[in-house]
């Protein structure tokens, strides 16, 4: 389920307080809509040139790149990561933070973003935020673990952010 009311300051905020990232790693944020997880991001520490942001409608971007000097904007798709992330930060990427709203789409499109993350950030899975009570993915046919990192009432309507990972 998506929302149009932006994610709140307090759920941007926890978000932000999950991102972890090497020196020369990136955090990468798919789907960012307005910008205002990506501006937590900012506020929370990570430098400018390591946020990357991927956003499929154009407008958007075009507001983003505007609204967030100094990040690397890319319009593009968030399921062809392969091909629309600079070849540079594969293997590159800290932490993935997606939101688009997984839970609407069918299993096999759901593959295949955990394909695209799994292609470029390898392991690392990535944090998905969300207004369901239980898990948006049905994890374990996605070869995922599931892990419940915040719940917060502190957003319209109240917000999960669960971390999937790859299976081990
Ligand atoms: C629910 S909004 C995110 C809202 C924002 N994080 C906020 O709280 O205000 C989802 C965003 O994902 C973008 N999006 C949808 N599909 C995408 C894709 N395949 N690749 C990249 N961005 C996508 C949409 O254009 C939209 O901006």
């Amino acid at each position: 389920m998506g929302s149009i009311i932006p994610s709140s300051d307090t759920l941007c905020r926890r978000i932000a307080g999950l991102v972890a990232r090497k020196e020369d790693e990136v955090v990468v944020e798919l789907g960012a809509g307005t910008g205002v997880i990506s501006r937590a991001l900012l506020a929370a520490g990570v430098p400018a040139e390591k946020l990357v942001v991927v956003e499929i409608v154009r407008d958007m971007a075009d507001h983003l790149r505007a609204a967030l000097p100094g990040v690397n904007v890319i319009c593009g798709d968030a399921f062809e990561l392969a091909r629309d992330l600079p070849k540079a930060l594969h293997g590159k990427v800290g932490t993935a933070i997606c939101g688009i709203p997984l839970v609407m789409l069918p299993l096999a499109d759901q593959q295949r973003f955990v394909s695209a993350v799994e292609s470029v950030a390898p392991g690392k899975g990535f944090l998905l935020y969300t207004y369901c009570i239980t898990s948006p993915l049905p994890y374990r046919k996605l070869a995922l673990s599931a892990k419940r990192e915040v719940w917060t009432p502190m957003n319209f309507p109240p917000a999960s952010v669960w971390r999937y990972q790859p299976a081990r």
